[in-house]
């Protein structure tokens, strides 16, 4: 069984995550830059680990250069998450790459992603948001201007802030000012967390930074009452499997946490991440779902209406989506 066409929402897809490798190298030969070196001879993306896949992601990302190329980026991205079966996305956009926290150059790049996301909704009925993503590793103070250009083009597109990039580098709380100030913009707020950290950087993360939603979360799974906790309050992790088993932050399908999460009552969803990166689509990690797990059609049916129910985007476009995933009559 193929679950290629059963309609999906996805919570959790960094957009230069999802550059397809042929479309990066396109733009190198444009811009003659070198970055021969992060690919494999297939063609692929080449990296040994977590650390060393953020270097090729940020040697990828050196070639875009203005709103036009993120622009083309966003159609491509949205094409494939389309053929996938996606109808709703959400994509965690990085001032650090567009305009390097800048808040007028930020409002152009963000401009010609919207563009495209309205062009790619006209033409294959996928709906997108946007939830910007300050870079751990790029430290509090980047995090600010991050925060700072999130707060001020927050609108029915721009819907939430988190944090993406190291997470084994500094605390939670040293980025509490920007998740604050996000918040009070009326953002939604959602962080990675638990990918690489263990138990207390999800609980330190809930405490100092207050997502609604965890970007990953699975390491919460080694200590039950954190568990509990997630079950009894309500958040919402955004699982990525085969992210997990192909980066080694889990050993192998059989071994994802998501099946006993998902039994003690916490609303799990599932997303690609970085799908290029990791030989995913959305298609393959329903597929991987149902071969591991048993997961039957209506068990992944409600993986999405639990992903929609989390979704930032306002309560028109909620109603107008969850049509879509009802199965015909
Ligand atoms: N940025 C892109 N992919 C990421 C991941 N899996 N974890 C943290 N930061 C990321
Ligand atoms: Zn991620």
């Amino acid at each position: 069984m193929t679950y290629r066409s059963l309609p999906k929402i996805e919570l959790h897809l960094h957009l230069e995550g999802g550059a397809p490798p042929a479309f990066i190298r396109g733009l190198a030969r444009e811009k003659k830059i070198d970055i021969a070196g992060i690919f494999t001879p297939e063609g692929g993306y080449a990296y040994r680990d977590f650390d060393h896949f953020l270097q090729v992601y940020e040697a990828a990302c050196t070639t875009l250069q203005g709103p036009e190329d993120f622009r083309r980026l966003t159609l491509a991205v949205l094409e494939e998450s389309a053929a996938n079966g996606v109808v709703y996305s959400e994509t965690f956009l990085s001032p650090d790459f567009c305009g390097g926290g800048d808040v007028f150059a930020w409002r152009d790049y963000l401009a010609a992603i919207e563009d495209a996301a309205d062009e790619a909704e006209r033409k294959l009925g996928i709906t997108l948001r946007g939830i910007v993503t300050c870079i751990r590793h790029n430290g509090p103070e980047q995090a600010k201007s991050a925060a700072r250009c999130a707060a001020e083009t927050k609108g029915r597109f721009l819907t939430g802030f988190g944090m993406a990039g190291a997470e084994l580098m500094g605390r939670p709380g040293d980025f509490a000012y920007s998740f604050d100030m996000a918040r009070e913009a009326g953002l939604r707020i959602t962080c990675h967390a638990g990918e690489w950290g263990g138990p207390d950087m999800v609980a330190d993360t809930l405490r100092d930074l207050r997502p609604e939603r965890i970007g990953h979360g699975i390491n919460a799974a080694k200590d039950p009452a954190l568990v509990a906790r997630l079950a009894e309050e309500g958040v919402v992790l955004e699982v990525c499997p085969g992210s997990n088993v192909f980066l080694g932050a889990v050993a192998a399908w059989k071994a994802h946490p998501i099946a006993r999460l998902r039994d003690a009552g916490v609303k799990v969803t599932v997303s690609t991440d970085d799908p290029p990166f990791f030989g995913t689509t959305m298609t393959s990690e329903f597929d991987m779902l149902a071969e591991t797990f048993g997961w039957e059609e209506e068990e992944l049916r409600a993986l999405n209406r639990t992903a929609l129910d989390a979704a930032f985007c306002d309560a028109e476009t909620k109603e107008r989506i969850a049509k879509k995933l009802e199965p015909a009559a």
